[in-house]
């Protein structure tokens, strides 16, 4: 099957930026990325190509690049399907908040929905692309719906999990280390199709990149590839914790490690812990499907990845109470650093949310500080967690335009976020505005030890 046009449901960080890419590198096909969130179109179709929803490094380049030509941003989702011959669903697939597998399993309804639309608008053959990460053996399920309520139209469905990291989308989208495509490759149809898919992507990725397995271990893959990447963080920062005890430096611990080049260097930076959108969620539903089969050893392994994460927050948390004399009630902290890494404006499970919360239940006054992040998106994050009222929030947590203004009469700075302007800032100029004793908590090893003591700042950093 030749594709010419190409539909993609959901328009967010995952969506957006992945079909800015095939437009910019497949001029002949046109890509039309739909949501049912007007707002969120409405700012894909900003003139101004800087107001974009997503900020990621060098999208907005390739969104001007595209938009118009091949790439096309609407609410429209039934024309958008019935003109495609190619469907990603890009929906998200949060962790399920009611009923069975509440705070485990991936809620799954965006993505019935869209398989039932697309069911209801097809009116002719369509290859249909899980490009959100699912639990395996959801193309099952999808098929049924497809194949139960359609209109006789022939649906081949495809797992095409994405691998991009949030705040280098752009490079790891125009370079992958692989494309995973899975399909059902024992019939001639499912060859077809994932030969259609195969030929998207190789318009810039080479072959050899591309890998076509079966459907299901396309869809465990995902999980299992950001299973092992949490697990890693997890891991490292285990150790930070031993070496705040014994004098070790987990960044040196870390290197040695590293450099054997069985283990490797990436993925081994101690942190304040790990956010997203999708380490926890998914090692979750992995957790999730492992005691439905029964298989508890394996859900017990994997829930400790997420126990130790929430173990590191809360332990930098508490070393800030511990460390300004047991209280902060009435004191001010700054925050600097909102989103859950640098170069994205994304705050989902930010280890800064539940840093603020933890110190507000101690009565703290927080300021927070980020470039990237707004001020609304910041109360969202604390008031979705339903620790105290909104106006509460509001009293409580104030946020600033700069750094400077965040830390000025400040009992504490906390830095949150690995942003590279924190690293230029004048700390000579912050030491001096805030109150003393002046401490300087350091969650993302990004600041230079001996140079902030010499400042006179009383410093803490994770792992030393
Ligand atoms: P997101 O919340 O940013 O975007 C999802 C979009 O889907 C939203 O804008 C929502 O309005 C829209 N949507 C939901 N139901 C819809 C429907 N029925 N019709 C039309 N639009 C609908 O989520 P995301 O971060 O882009 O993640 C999407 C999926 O990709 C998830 O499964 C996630 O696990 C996976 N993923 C995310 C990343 C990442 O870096 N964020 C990376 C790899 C994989
Ligand atoms: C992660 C994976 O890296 C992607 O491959 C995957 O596609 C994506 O999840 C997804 O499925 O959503 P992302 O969450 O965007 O990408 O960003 P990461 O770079 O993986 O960072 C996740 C968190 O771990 C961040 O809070 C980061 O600061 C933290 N981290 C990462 C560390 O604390 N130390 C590290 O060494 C690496």
């Amino acid at each position: 099957m030749k594709i010419k046009n190409i539909c993609c449901i959901g328009a967010g960080y995952v969506g957006g930026p992945t079909m800015a890419i095939i437009a910019q590198k497949c001029p002949h096909i046109n890509v039309t990325v739909v949501d049912i969130n007007e707002k969120r179109i409405a700012a894909w179709n900003d003139e101004d190509v800087n107001n974009i929803p997503i900020y990621e490094p060098g999208l907005s380049d390739i969104v001007k690049e595209a938009r118009g030509r091949n790439l096309f941003f609407s609410t429209n989702v039934d024309e958008a399907i019935d003109n495609a011959e190619m469907i990603f669903i890009s929906v998200n697939t949060p962790t399920k908040t009611y009923g069975i597998g509440k705070g485990m399993a991936a809620d799954l309804k965006y993505i019935e929905l869209c398989a039932r639309q697309i069911a209801r608008v097809s009116k002719t053959d369509k290859i249909v692309v899980e490009k959100s990460t699912l639990p395996v053996r959801t193309a099952e399920a999808l098929k049924n719906i497809l194949e139960n309520t359609g209109n006789g139209v022939n649906f081949q469905i495809l797992s095409n999990p994405e691998f991009l990291a949030e705040g280098t989308a752009v490079e790891d989208l125009l370079a992958p280390d692989r494309v995973l495509i899975g399909g059902d490759i024992d019939t001639v149809k499912g060859k077809d199709a994932v030969e259609a898919l195969v030929n998207v992507y190789a318009n810039w990725v080479s072959r050899e990149h591309i890998l076509t397995t079966n459907v299901w271990s396309s869809e465990l893959s995902k999980l299992t590839a950001n299973a092992f990447l949490a697990q890693r963080v997890s891991s490292i920062n285990a150790m930070s914790e031993l070496c705040e005890k014994t004098g070790a430096d987990v960044n040196e611990v870390a290197k040695a490690v590293g450099m054997d080049s069985r283990i490797g260097a990436k993925f081994l930076q101690s942190s304040v812990g790990f956010g997203g959108s999708c380490f926890q969620k998914d090692i979750l539903n992995l957790v999730y499907i492992a005691k439905s089969f029964g298989l508890n050893e394996v859900a017990d392994y994997w829930e400790q990845v997420i126990i130790l994460n929430d173990h590191q927050k809360r332990r930098f948390a508490a070393n800030i109470v511990k460390s300004l004399f047991n209280t902060v009630s009435g004191k001010k902290i700054a925050i600097l650093g909102w989103a859950f890494k640098k170069d994205t404006n994304d705050t989902r499970e930010s280890a800064a949310i539940y840093v603020s919360d933890y110190l507000l239940n101690e009565q703290a006054e927080i300021v927070v500080y980020d470039p990237k992040v707004t001020a609304e998106q910041i109360y969202a994050d604390l008031d979705y967690l339903g620790t105290r009222s909104d106006s509460e929030n509001r009293s409580l947590v104030s946020v600033v335009s700069t750094a400077e203004e965040a830390c000025k009469n400040s009992h504490a700075v906390a830095v949150l976020t690995e942003w590279d302007e924190f690293k230029e800032l004048d700390w000579n100029e912050i030491y001096k505005n805030m109150l003393k004793p002046a401490f300087l908590f350091d969650g993302r090893r990004l600041l230079d030890k001996a140079e902030l003591q010499s400042i006179g700042f009383d410093f803490f950093v994770i792992g030393n």
